[in-house]
């Protein structure tokens, strides 16, 4: 199609040490600095390159059903023929007024990445990082996760006919993740400790086994992930909202969302970017923490947050996501666990549903909105990552057991089997 000529090269976010696409080294083999993909600018910009993204569509149907492989030729240029797809992406743009009323923001928009095949975000990613892993000839593919890369993981795995190898922190990954884990076929290591123990295992495992790494600090997986930026804003006619907000843990997504936006903008796919904004648990907040100190250094901790997917510590693509929200005039904000199940109730409520990290990205906008950063008018897209139905063990606690999170229970009602007790719930629901 002429869009892209050349490949990108893998290039050293610290010493700019640059190797090919088809170097398998999880870091810079000079200094262990991040790797990112570098892409030669494409030959066509602006409206010609909007538009290569819907040819891409008619020259290719099979492929290019995926929301990740339509926009190949700025995610993974060599690779789009040979693609690992489920297919995934083409996740809709939810608008429901009850949620933006909460909210305190009319029209706001909600990305629902929890409609990928395996229900989060990290498909987006994982398709192209697999892909990636099946053109070196890698034995096999590992991560450490706080549970949806590692269903994710399984799933591409096993679609692509490799062995799945998975660290997860023990005790500390939501039922639904755990187990879609375990069916899709993944090898799966509950690891005693928490997933920044994981992490560290899984690249020293890397390194001397020889498994192809596919965590967020994965190059490839962050191509595949910015594909939620560049199809949210082809929905919106490239025409980029004020806000654009997420929840954010160990910062992949983050860091992901900046390339997204500042590539878009240096080839003409939007002439300006909207303020980026990330949005943590309050127990598990080092990222926020260095923002309101002016990014002089990251602190890390032991996390705690009933929203388990963001349950991070030690941000692994802190110094990205820096550069992503400085350059979008972003920032940073946590919200407490209460605030977030708030959030989770009222999104759940008007039959939209998410996982409880997801709905960090809506407290976050009511929080700002509260404060007056998020002014009357603005557009704002928030991004639910993930399913209502990964964490069933939340559901559980907040409508069926008695404790601290079932003060708005909707409990099941217990009825004799005669219709005229069912008519009795039902006048009585009527008062
Ligand atoms: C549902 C969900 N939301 C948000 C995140 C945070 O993304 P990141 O770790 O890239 O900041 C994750 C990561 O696991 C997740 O699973
Ligand atoms: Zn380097």
């Amino acid at each position: 199609m002429g869009v892209i000529t050349k490949l990108p090269q893998q290039v050293c976010d610290d010493c700019a040490a640059t190797t090919n696409d088809r170097d398998a080294a999880p870091r810079c083999r000079a200094c262990g600095g991040l790797l990112s993909l570098v892409h030669p600018p494409p030959e066509v910009r602006g409206a010609a390159l909007r538009a290569s993204f819907a040819d891409a569509c008619c020259a290719r149907p099979s492929r290019t059903a995926s929301g990740v492989w339509r926009f190949g030729a700025i995610v993974h240029p060599g690779a789009v023929d040979d693609a690992v797809s489920h297919p995934e992406g083409n996740t809709p743009l939810i608008g429901r007024e009850a949620i933006g009323a909460w909210a305190g923001v009319d029209g706001l928009l909600l990305k629902h990445e929890g409609h990928n095949p395996t229900g989060s975000f990290k498909d987006r990613g994982m398709t192209v990082a697999v892909t990636q892993a099946r053109r070196i000839g890698a034995r096999a593919v590992a991560c450490a996760s706080t549970g949806n890369t590692s269903a994710s993981l399984a799933a591409y795995a096993a679609q692509a006919g490799m062995t799945g190898l998975v660290f997860i922190p023990e005790g500390q990954v939501a039922l639904g993740k755990l187990t879609q884990t375990l069916a899709y076929g993944a090898r799966t290591l509950m690891i005693q400790g928490d997933f920044d123990a994981c992490l560290r295992l899984v690249q020293e495992a890397g390194e001397s086994l020889g498994v192809y790494l596919v965590n967020s600090i994965n190059p490839f997986r962050l191509e595949g992930q910015k594909t939620i930026v560049l199809e949210l804003l082809q929905q919106l006619d490239w025409d980029p909202p004020e806000w654009l907000v997420l929840p954010a843990g160990n910062l992949g997504n983050t860091a992901a969302f900046g390339k997204a936006l500042e590539e878009a903008k240096a080839w003409g796919l939007i002439t300006r970017v909207p303020r980026l904004v990330s949005v943590q648990a309050a127990g598990a907040a080092p990222f926020a923490a260095a923002f309101e100190r002016g990014f002089d250094h990251l602190d890390t901790l032991t996390p705690e947050t009933l929203a388990t997917a963001i349950r991070i510590g030690a941000p692994a693509s802190y110094d990205r996501a820096v550069r992503a929200i400085r350059g979008t005039d972003g920032l940073v904000l946590s919200c407490t666990d209460s605030e977030i199940l708030e959030a989770k109730a009222v999104i759940d409520r008007a039959g939209v549903g998410c996982e409880p990290a997801s709905a960090a990205s809506v407290a976050g906008v009511r929080k700002l909105r509260a404060q007056g950063t998020i002014k009357e008018g603005d557009r704002v897209v928030a991004v639910l990552t993930g399913h209502i139905l990964k964490d069933p063990g939340i559901l559980q606690r907040m409508h069926v057991e008695d404790g601290p999170l079932s003060s708005n229970a909707n409990r099941p009602i217990l009825v004799a089997p005669t219709l005229a007790a069912i008519e009795a719930v039902l006048t009585s629901l009527d008062r």
